[in-house]
Parts: structure tokens; sequence; C-alpha cells
């Protein structure tokens, strides 16, 4: 892929949501040097206006509908909360902007379901933040699997650990928590990888079940999910997520084993950061929540890269940078799609209604059905 004529695009860019990731995607924006236009918003004036002078942003509001209805505006990134996606995103469709929009695509499976359809009928070019697949170990796999070099899998297993400082931190912003599921906000990302590597598979069945007993009570959320998927030619594929690790777990964010067995070979992924620990008297502060501290750290265990020189290095730079490119200068990318990041929704809200029920479902599952039982 590349821009008609060769041509390179200047990037007006609007970013809605000046929290933590919006001010990641923000200050490499400053330093791109596509970017000619930065705009941005956020309904707390005070985080959006430091960030707008950190990045010296051309323009700043709180109301989002003004910022996309700029004239210099030609793409936009939506990095608000999980909950508040929908209305930017809408706007943005509306007025066409290039579109990269963090995970989850959306919390309600109907209001998804209408972002895809609206980005596909206008014929948009928008993204979803599926940050884990611009590691090198991932991209790797992905080329091992499109070469075929297991035969046909046949089977997958992927488990997923994280520490409840992300939940904590999840659920803390937002009234409305029950949407806000280990699998609809953090297992997307080990379901999106997983997902992707099986592309072409489509899933068909599904059983899974959950338990709540640390995080239910006072975080209004679940602990973990186990779920089981069939898909149509047989291949089975169980995910497991638990969010509710102790605070003492030395890994900060997430940590991830897949096996992915085929007709002729097998592939281990170990991601659980075990490969580099920290143990010192000295305690350390613990990556994106500076006030928590470590005297053992797994390094590296920060999903979206790490801090050195006063810069983020990693996946999260390598994945904001490509999107960059592909809207400057039409670099073809492997960003997951909105079709994607709707099916994530999709299947992960399937594991949180099968869990639900304590019964097997057929996929795929009616948006409407899971808005009617999911709230
Ligand atoms: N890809 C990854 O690795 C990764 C990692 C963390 C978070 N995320 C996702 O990124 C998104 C943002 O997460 P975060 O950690 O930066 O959250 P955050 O709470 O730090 O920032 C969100 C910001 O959005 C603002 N906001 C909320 N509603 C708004 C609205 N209607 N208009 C303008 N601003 C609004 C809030 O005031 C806040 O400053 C979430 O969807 C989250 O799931 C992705």
């Amino acid at each position: 892929m590349s821009n008609e004529n060769g041509k390179k695009k200047p990037i007006g860019l609007a970013i809605v949501g000046c929290g933590t990731i919006g001010r990641i995607r923000g200050e490499l924006a400053r330093d791109y040097p596509g970017v000619e236009w930065l705009g941005l918003c956020d309904i707390d004036e005070k985080v959006g206006r430091k960030l707008a002078e950190d990045t010296g942003a051309d323009f700043f509001t709180t109301d989002s509908k003004e910022l996309l209805a700029r004239s210099e505006v030609n793409a936009a990134i939506i990095a608000t909360e999980e909950n508040e996606h929908f209305g930017p995103v809408m706007d943005s469709v509306e007025r066409g902007h290039d579109l990269f929009i963090e995970k989850p695509l959306a919390t309600n499976a109907l209001e998804s379901a209408e972002i895809v359809k609206a980005i596909e009928g206008e014929g948009i070019d928008a993204v979803v933040g599926y940050t884990l697949r611009f590691r090198r170990k991932f991209l790797v796999v992905k080329e091992k699997l499109r070469n075929n070099a297991l035969g046909d899998v046949t089977t997958v297993t992927t488990r997923a650990f994280m520490n409840r400082l992300v939940p904590i931190a999840t659920v803390e912003k937002t009234e409305h928590r029950g949407k806000l599921t280990p699998m609809v906000v953090s297992g997307t990302h080990s379901l999106d990888i997983c997902m992707w590597l099986l592309e072409g598979k489509k899933p068909v069945e599904l059983y899974a079940r959950s338990v709540d007993r640390a995080l239910g009570a006072s975080y209004g959320t679940k602990d973990a999910t186990t779920g089981i998927f069939s898909f149509e030619d047989g291949t089975i594929w169980s995910m497991s997520i638990s969010w509710a690790l102790p605070v003492i777990w030395p890994g900060s964010v997430y940590s991830l084993e897949i096996g992915i067995v085929g007709t002729e070979g097998v592939l281990t992924i170990d991601d659980t950061h075990r490969d580099m620990v920290l143990a010192s008297e000295r305690a350390q502060p613990a990556g994106y929540t500076p006030e928590i501290t470590r005297n053992v750290d797994f390094l590296t265990s920060y999903p979206p890269g790490d801090i050195a020189f006063d810069q983020l290095w990693g996946p999260m730079r390598e994945e904001t940078n490509a999107w960059y490119q592909r809207v400057h200068v039409g670099l073809d990318t492997p960003h997951a799609t909105a079709a994607d990041g709707h099916r994530n929704l999709m299947m992960t809200m399937a594991m949180d209604l099968s869990a639900k029920r304590g019964e097997a479902l057929k996929l795929p599952v009616d948006p409407a059905e899971l808005v009617a039982e999911l709230g």
C-alpha cells in the first residue's frame, strides 16, 4: 500500500483523550515530521492543557466535536477511557478522518457494530490499538504461521496473568464497571493476538466460566475467566485470563504464555518477562504507577514499552509511528482493523455471557443479545 502517486499526505492530527495513552501518542506526534498540525482535547482541562504545553500543540479544547470539526484535521486518535469511545469515533467518521481507536472498540456490542458499519460505509481507514502485534516476538510468530511452518494449526492454549493494579486503576475511573471485565478490557489483547495468528479460522462454539472472589465485592469486576472455543474446522483453543494477581506480584502488568500445535509442528511463546529479574534493597518505581514501588521486578512487563532517557521505547512507539507512516506515506502495516476490533469485542463478551449463563454458546452471538443480557 502507498498513497496515490507516492505523494506524502500532511497530517493534521486530533487526539481526543490526553491521559496515559493519549500522552504517549501525542509526544510521538510532536516528533513525527509528517504531523504538521496537532490539536488536543480532554474533558479534564488540567490534564489536556499540560499535554498541549508539553507538545507545543496548535489547539486545545475540552469539546471533542469542536476539535474534530476543525478544517486542519484529517486524522484522529481516540484515546478516551474504555466507555467513552463511541461519540468521538462517530464524529470522526462523519468528518472522514483516518482513525486510530484505542481498544476495546466500544464497551457496548450494538455501538461497536454501528461503528464498524459507519467506518465501512464511509470507506474510512480505521485501526484499533492492539499494541502486542508490534512486539517483535509476535511478528516473528505471525510470519512463521503465514508461511505454514506448523502445517495446519489444530490446538492453541493461552494463559494471561495480570497484576490486580490494572483492574483497580481501570474501574476506579468510572461508575459503569459492569462491562469492564478481564476479557473485555485486557484479555482482548491476547485474544486479538491468537485470532490474528489463527487468521481465516471461524469460531463456532464457546464454553466459559468466571470467578470474582478477590475483586467482585470491592471493585465490581471479575477476577478471571477461562473459555474453550471450537472452530468450524475442528481447531480447539483454550483461553484463560486472571487479572487478580496480588499487587506484590513482580510483573507490573501482563504475562502471557501461548502454545500452538499444528499437524506438523509446535510453537511455544514465553512472554512472562521472567528473563530479566531485578531484586534490590532499593525499592524501584513499578512502571506506570510511580507511587507503587517494588523490591523484585520483572523488567519490561509494561506492554506499551519502557521509559529510558525520558522517552518511551518499545511496541507502542512502533505501533504509533507505524500508524503515522500509514497515514503519511500509505505504509502497509499490521494494525488491527475496526472489523477485527468488533470481532474481538463480540468474542470477549460472548465469554462473559457463556460464564453468566453457565452454558455453551453457538457463535457468533447477536450483539442485541449481548446488550440485553450483559447490560
Ligand atoms: N494498547 C495498550 O497497550 C493500552 C494500554 C493502556 C490503555 N489502553 C487503552 O487506551 C484508552 C485510554 O486509556 P488511558 O490509560 O490513557 O486512560 P486515562 O484515564 O489515563 O485517559 C483517558 C482520558 O480521556 C479523557 N476523557 C474521557 N472522556 C472524554 C471525552 N468524552 N472527551 C475528551 N476526553 C475524555 C479523561 O479525562 C482522561 O484524561 C483505553 O481505551 C484503554 O483501554 C491501551
